[in-house]
Parts: C-alpha cells; structure tokens; sequence
C-alpha cells in the first residue's frame, strides 16, 4: 500500500498486519489532545476492522504504569502517542512474553529495539514538527483499511498535530501537510488562510479582538471599550438581535474588511511587521462539524480535549474523538471552563511570581499551585510573556505527588535551530538525579525526587549551555 507517508509505509504496513492478527489489543494512550486523538483514530479503525480491544490511559508510560498494562494479559498492546521513549522498559516486558508491543508514537525513542514501531524519527523526519503521535496513528488506520479506507480520520489527525504544537503560521508541514491533503479530499477538512487567533467559532468578536495580546494592538489587545468602538466604525452589521456575532458567522467580505481595518491600525499603531504578519495564517475547519462549535476548529478542538484527559476525564475526550456530540460535548464545555481559568491563573501566577534566571536557562517552581498535568502549557504560554524571555529555554516544576515533583521544559523554534535538543537534557539530567524523562526537541518532560530541584537545574543548565556553544 501506498499511504500518505511513504518513509513510513513499511512500519505501518507492519503494525498492522500485525494488529489485524491479534485476537484482541489492549490500546494505551496520552493524556494529552494529541494522545486522545491517537486512541480516537486507532479506536476508530479497529472496531472498523473487527478488532476486539480495551482502552486506557496514563499520564506518562513508567516501569508502574507498564506493570498495570501487563496484568492486563492481553496478547497485543498498540501504544499511541507514547512508548517509544520506554522502548528498553516495554522490551524487558515484551521478552518475558507479557504481550507483543505495537507502538506507534514521535517521541524520542529510547535506546533498544522492537519490531512493530512506527516513528518519524527512524526514519528522517521531525517528530515535533512533522508528524503526531495522531499522525502516525493514523498511518497505521491507513494501512489497516478494511472496507472503508479510513481517510475520514485525517481530521482527528490535524486535530492530534495542531494540539501539540505543530502548526505555525504558514500552517502544517511534511508528512502533516500529506494528510491533510487526504482530509480534504476526503471532504472532511478544510485549509483557509485567515485571522489566526484563538476562538473564531465560540467568542463573540469583541471578545476574540480583545485577546490579541501577543500582537499588542494599541486600542484593541485588552482593551474592551475601545475594540468597541474600533468595531462599531466599521460599517458592518456585526450585531444579531442586539448579540455579538463571531468570526465563523462572517461572510468572506466581511471577513476581508475586519482584517485589512485590523492590519491598517497595527501598521498606523507601529506594531512590528511580523507580529502583524502573526494577524492571519493558515487554520483548520472540521466541515463536518457544526459551525460555531469549539469542534468545527482543530484549534479550539484540541483545547476541549486538553480539558478533559489532564483532569482525568479521558472517557469524555474519548467519547468526543468518537462522534458522541450530546452528553460528552455537555461534560466537555464544563470541563473547559475550569481547564481555563487554571490556564490564566496559572500564567498569573508564573508573571507576578517570575522565573528564576541561570545562566542558559529560566525556571520556576509552581509547587502545588498549578497541577502537573498542564503546567507545561502554562510554561510554553509564559515563554515570551512579560519579562520572560524567548532567548533561554523555561523548566518548570510542579507538585506530582508525596515524593515527586514534575518537571516540563519548553523552547523555540530559534534555540532548537542553534542546537537545543530539550530531550536529550532532560532525559540526562533527570538520569543523573534519579529521575527519568524525554519528549522531543523543543518540549520535553521529567519526573523527578522532590529533592532534587536544585540539582536538576544545575545539570540542566550545562547541558543546555553545552548544546548552545
Ligand atoms: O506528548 P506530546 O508529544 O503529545 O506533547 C508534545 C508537547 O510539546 C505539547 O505539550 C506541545 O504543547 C509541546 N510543544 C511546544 N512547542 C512546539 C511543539 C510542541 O510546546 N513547538
Ligand atoms: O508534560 P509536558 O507537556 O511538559 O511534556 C512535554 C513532552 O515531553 C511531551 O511530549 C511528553 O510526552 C514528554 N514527556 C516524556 N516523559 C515524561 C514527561 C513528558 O516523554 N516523563
Ligand atoms: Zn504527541
């Protein structure tokens, strides 16, 4: 077979000729947007084909989590979005006889081998930047395909890869951009270039302009009455029945004449030409999905799903990658209220405390004030917000439990280019201190003894000034 991605045709061809021959698979998933997508796809495709299977998720994939999997006693265990990473732990149970490991994932694999793997990076291409863990999952429901040839779950793929970070301005690349293409032949998805900030089908327009704090629009980025004004003297109706409408409701006309109004006052404001240029880029729409719904965009998608695994809901994140639109939806909308009031109180917290500054890196210790699962968000959020800067890599801590504390790191596109591979610093400094941890160049994650902060950074530090010399 031919699939979208053909560097990686043989592996997924492999894993699943391997999973169609499995009596019944125990599928192991993220917690994350990119994690439910992948078990949402591979979920998808072996019911499809016929495959009896279970579910679960975990946080991280560690020596306990592996064990918990193991007296599962299935015969065959597909892990999406993680286990590549465990590669030399899931080996150790692979060689007892637990069970046959399938993995198909982009982090940064471990050092050890296994026959069914399916990754980016063996064979040359970017896992933090090409393709998702959702991505190659659906390689895998690619060349699974029974009688319905699976492009249908390109969506949920777009949705895994923009959910991790994947998409920048100009948009999804690589084997991203070939999936994609399938989605919209498919008649699933759509690639428009247009205004690029968050909530084009749920905020109300005031509300959507008002938040354009990263481009710093004079008179309108948090400002409420004066976005006011700057939409009531466009000569729009933007009102319906005295109600705000939002961006998805507008037509391209009107669309064109908010952008170019937008553009004219960052540019007559002095707001620097790539930030105004940050104004549009190139988003996705789920066409089957109804407009003006959080789902109908593979951004805000992404956020639901974020809000529900992190808070251990991944039932709810998974009935919504599977098509239920009523009580999980419902569930879901809860959810995200509370995902992002933690998200601005927590990004609160991180400005007014501040972060402390080493010589190649910034860090802060959040304690029990932002919980583990999403204070990596909340430091990629705060990486270039006020006073911290874009020109070192951020490591944060937060409590994960009695004796552990979680570590999450994230850089730039700019430092990964001058040499920063956070995978590799973090999986080494958290080896030296007793801890383990990987992830990808440009964010990667760690668990740590609680002790152990100092050290951490200290070692984190060398590494990083190593790698950037
Ligand atoms: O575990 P997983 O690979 O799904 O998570 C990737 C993580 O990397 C996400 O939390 C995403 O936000 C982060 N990331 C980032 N900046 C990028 C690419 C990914 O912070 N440019
Ligand atoms: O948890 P966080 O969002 O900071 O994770 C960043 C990246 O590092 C993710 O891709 C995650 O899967 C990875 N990670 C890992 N091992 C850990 C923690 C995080 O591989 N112990
Ligand atoms: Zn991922």
């Amino acid at each position: 077979m031919t699939g979208p991605v053909p560097e990686l045709d043989e592996r997924a061809s492999a894993c699943a000729e391997r999973i169609a021959a499995s009596e019944e698979v125990l599928l192991a998933s993220h917690i994350d947007a990119d994690g439910l997508t992948s078990a949402g796809i591979a979920a998808s495709a072996l019911e499809r084909a016929g495959i009896a299977f279970e579910t679960t998720f975990a946080k991280q994939l560690d020596a306990d989590e592996l064990e918990t999997i193991a007296t599962h006693r299935s015969e065959t265990v597909l892990f999406t979005d993680f286990g590549s990473g465990q590669l030399d732990l899931i080996a150790e149970h692979e060689n007892r006889g637990d069970f046959t490991p399938v993995i198909c994932d982009h982090h940064q694999p471990a050092d050890a081998d296994t026959e069914f793997h399916c990754n980016p990076l063996l064979e040359g291409l970017n896992g933090a930047s090409e393709l998702s863990g959702a991505g190659t999952a659906y390689l895998l429901a690619r060349a699974l395909e029974d009688d319905t040839d699976n492009r249908d779950l390109a969506a949920l793929a777009v949705v895994g890869a923009v959910g991790d970070m994947q998409s920048s301005d100009g948009g999804l690349v690589g084997a991203n951009e070939a999936i994609v293409e399938e989605g919209v032949e498919a008649g699933v998805l759509e690639a428009n270039t247009d205004l690029a900030l968050y909530g084009t089908q749920t905020r109300p327009l005031p509300k959507l302009l008002e938040y354009t704090s990263d481009i710093g629009i004079p008179g309108i980025s948090g400002d409420a009455n004066g976005t006011l004004r700057f939409l009531d003297d466009l000569d729009l109706d933007l009102r319906e029945d005295r109600e705000w409408r939002c961006w998805a409701d507008l037509d391209g006309d009107e669309r064109k004449t908010v952008v170019s109004a937008l553009i004219r006052r960052a540019v007559a404001s002095g707001v620097p030409a790539e930030k105004i240029d940050g104004l549009t880029g190139t988003t996705y729409t789920l066409v089957g999905e109804k407009s003006g719904t959080e789902l109908r965009d593979a951004s805000e998608f992404s956020t639901v799903l974020n809000a529900t695994a992190r808070y251990e809901r991944a039932d709810v994140g998974l009935a919504i990658c599977l098509g239920d639109r009523k009580e999980a939806l419902d569930a879901a909308r809860t959810l995200l209220g509370s995902h992002r009031r933690n998200l601005s109180e927590g990004l609160q917290w991180v400005n007014e405390t501040g972060v402390e500054s080493e010589r190649h890196l910034q860090w802060f210790d959040a304690g029990d004030r932002i919980p583990d699962t999403i204070v990596g968000i909340v430091a990629g959020m705060a990486l270039g917000s006020d006073g911290i800067s874009r020109e070192k890599p951020i490591v944060a801590f937060a409590e994960k439990d009695e004796e552990h504390m979680k570590v999450s790191t994230r850089g730039t596109h700019a430092l990964v280019r001058r040499g920063l591979d956070l995978s590799a610093v973090v999986g080494t400094a958290a080896g030296a201190v007793g801890g383990d941890g990987g992830g990808h160049d440009v964010a990667a994650g760690a668990t740590v003894p609680k002790d152990e902060i100092e050290a951490f950074v200290a070692h984190a530090d060398r590494l990083v000034g190593e790698q950037l010399a």
